[in-house]
């Protein structure tokens, strides 16, 4: 396993968990923390057998509180949009993994760690979380695809609302605009549903999981046609897999499937 100076990487079994590491600065991202984050994404697919990634933040105050605002006060123009952008390709990235990925977020997830969060392919949080992309209050904007992804998973009003005060919301508002799956009393209950959940998704085709992640993560801004013939490719890829075939009789033979991700 490699060894990064800002993020801790376990993996027991089948599920990897990434926690982002500097706690002193609640966990805000430095190019070093999207950095590291991009090489671990760029690697991941060749690491066998991973079925789901948790991404956490280190501590007990926060997931990630933002963009690291004394880096950014550094920045010409020019290198903030290289740090936009190096912070779009992190979320692009982690979209792109094969397997699902849960955010667990605990404490403030702000700016761009809503933005980690939402890139993530669901959330998890415990009662002390607080989102919010309050860029605006410091003259910025959510720029690591929070003006897509928030718009995306809370509808233009309430993504609107939300950018335009920079408000911050607790977890209860959250669950209710779709932007948390679940809640939890603490942290540790919060982990061990997402290993589960995990664990419930390891026992389906990995291949099938895998293509619906794809198709799920690229129907926006289609056409309906277009979004349906994605899902048509998709629908016939799976009727090359072996997992299919195994699938199929199994069910018809009356036993559980032995699916071997191919
Ligand atoms: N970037 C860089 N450093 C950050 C940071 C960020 N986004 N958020 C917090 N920190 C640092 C603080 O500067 C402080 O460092 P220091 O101890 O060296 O001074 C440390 O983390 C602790 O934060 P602090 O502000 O002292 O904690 P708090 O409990 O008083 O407030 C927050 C917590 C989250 C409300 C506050 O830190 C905050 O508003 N952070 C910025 C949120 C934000 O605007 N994010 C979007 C950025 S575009």
């Amino acid at each position: 396993m490699i060894r990064y100076k800002t993020l801790r990487v376990d993996r027991t079994e089948n599920v990897l968990t990434v926690t982002i590491d500097r706690p002193d600065k609640l966990n805000a991202l430095s190019d070093v923390v999207l950095d590291e984050l991009a090489e671990l994404c760029t690697k991941m697919p060749v690491q066998s057998g991973v079925r789901g990634m948790i991404l956490a933040g280190a501590g007990d105050r926060a997931f990630v509180a933002g963009a690291d605002i004394q880096r950014m006060s550094e920045m010409s123009p020019d290198e903030g949009v290289a740090f936009g952008r190096l912070g779009q390709k992190v979320t692009e990235l982690i979209e792109a993994l094969p397997f699902p990925v849960i955010a667990c977020v605990n404490g403030f997830a702000l700016g761009g760690g809503c933005e980690l969060a939402m890139a993530a392919d669901f959330i998890y949080a415990t009662e002390s979380a607080v989102f919010g992309q309050p860029e605006v209050k410091l003259g910025l904007i959510p720029g690591f695809g929070g003006c897509v992804r928030l718009l995306r998973l809370v509808g233009p009003a309430r993504a609107k609302e939300l950018i335009y005060t920079g408000r911050d919301i607790g977890v209860q508002e959250a669950q209710r605009v779709g932007l948390v799956n679940a809640v939890f009393s603490s942290r540790a209950a919060m982990i061990s549903a997402a290993v589960e959940t995990i664990r419930v998704i390891a026992q389906r085709s990995a291949v099938a999981v895998a293509t619906c992640k794809e198709i799920l993560t690229s129907l926006e801004g289609k056409s309906t046609a277009a979004q349906l013939a994605l899902e048509n490719a998709g629908f016939g890829r799976v009727f090359t897999t072996a997992d299919k075939r195994e699938g199929v009789a199994a069910f018809l033979g009356k036993r559980s499937p032995t699916f071997s991700g191919r």
